[in-house]
């Protein structure tokens, strides 16, 4: 598949509920509504429109939420989607998830070809890490951690960078990370939603977040990367091995090479844009052929780019949606 700007989409990011039992500060408000049951799509519909994009050249799934892991029954979709790993017809299927929920599940994802996961982990301190994630517990995420780590899934930490929050954290989490072989991905926190609070105060640039660390520490930049945004340095003497993903500092959209589908089936274009087509109602009335259709629709609406940096200043232009919607 290539979009309007010859950019090949090969990565599809699934994200299979919106609901979370956190509620991180930079992603959804403290009330939140969520979609009702009726309006998900069901496991046998993922797995066909997963299908599909991997029949037009998706080689990479990853799954989000919300938090993934809260779908009930969720080891039988991935269960599934892991099947196509063996099979050759997917190169990667991973995960994002805040890893509460992980010690249950580290077993199954590894059984389903869950290689390599992500997990958000924005401080160390229990009591920050409660009041960013507005009641999540650090000690079960840390375990969960544990739980992957033993059963051989790769790890990385996601962090989102907040200023004044947990940007005393950034020493802690890196050490933490290079002790236990995980990377670590510092984001910059986007503007998406109403209701969330403090956008421009808790925005920092990763450039002014990293430099106590570059004081003490000397930042190697490595070819490696992974199938998303970020860009890595090796941290040394830290041992550490740093991504950065930089929406607003240092916009990547050149290199996009992904779509992703919502809890209720539709396709968003971009992370930033409202524009989606809907495929729930394709493939429950127009079968397959309907679906093709709209993924062809779908490359041609493909923005070329988000609009965060005016977003953060401009509440008026933001986007209504939030983060759990599309899962980042
Ligand atoms: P890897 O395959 O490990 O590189 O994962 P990833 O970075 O693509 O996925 P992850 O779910 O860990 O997302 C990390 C952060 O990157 C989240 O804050 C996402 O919202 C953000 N992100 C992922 N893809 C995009 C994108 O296309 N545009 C923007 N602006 N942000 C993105
Ligand atoms: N800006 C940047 N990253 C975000 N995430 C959630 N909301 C935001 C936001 N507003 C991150 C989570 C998770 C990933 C999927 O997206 O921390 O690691
Ligand atoms: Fe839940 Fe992830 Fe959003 Fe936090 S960032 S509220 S863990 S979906």
């Amino acid at each position: 598949m290539r979009d309007g700007f010859g950019r090949t989409i090969d990565y599809l990011r699934i994200s299979v509920t919106d609901r979370c039992n956190f509620r991180c500060h930079y992603c959804m408000p403290e009330q939140q509504r969520f979609l009702p049951r009726r309006e998900l799509l069901d496991y046998s519909e993922i797995a066909l429109i997963a299908e599909r994009f991997m029949d037009h050249g998706v080689r990479r799934i990853r799954l989000t939420g919300g938090e993934p892991l809260v779908r009930r029954d969720i080891g039988v979709l991935i269960a599934h989607l892991g099947k196509y790993v063996t099979s050759g017809r997917l190169e990667e299927l991973t995960l994002t998830t805040n890893g509460s929920l992980l010690a249950d599940h580290a077993q199954m994802l590894a059984k389903a070809n869950v290689h390599r996961i992500n997990v958000s982990l924005d401080s160390l301190d229990s009591d920050r890490f409660a009041s960013i994630s507005r009641g999540g517990r650090l000690k079960e995420v840390l375990a969960g951690i544990s739980a992957a780590k033993a059963v051989g899934i790769a790890i990385r930490i996601n962090m989102v960078a907040l200023r004044d929050i947990n940007q005393m954290d950034l020493l802690p989490v890196a050490q933490y990370c290079a002790e236990n072989d995980f990377d670590l991905a510092l984001i910059e926190t986007m503007p998406l939603g109403e209701g969330v609070s403090g956008r421009q105060n808790d925005y920092i640039a990763l450039d002014e977040f990293v430099s106590p660390l570059r004081e003490i520490a000397k930042f190697i930049p490595l070819a490696h990367r992974t199938s998303g945004p970020a860009r890595y340095w090796q941290v040394e003497p830290l041992g550490l091995r740093l991504g950065m993903i930089t929406p607003l500092s240092q916009n990547f959209c050149d290199n996009c090479n992904r779509l992703r589908l919502t809890t209720d089936g539709k396709i968003f274009l971009c992370l930033g844009s409202n524009l989606n087509v809907d495929l729930r109602q394709a493939i429950r009335e127009g079968g397959v052929g309907e679906v093709d259709r709209l993924l062809e629709t779908a490359l041609r609406l493909k923005p070329e780019r988000h609009d965060f940096e005016n977003q953060l200043n401009d509440s008026t232009s933001r986007l209504s949606r939030h983060m759990n919607a599309t899962g980042g």
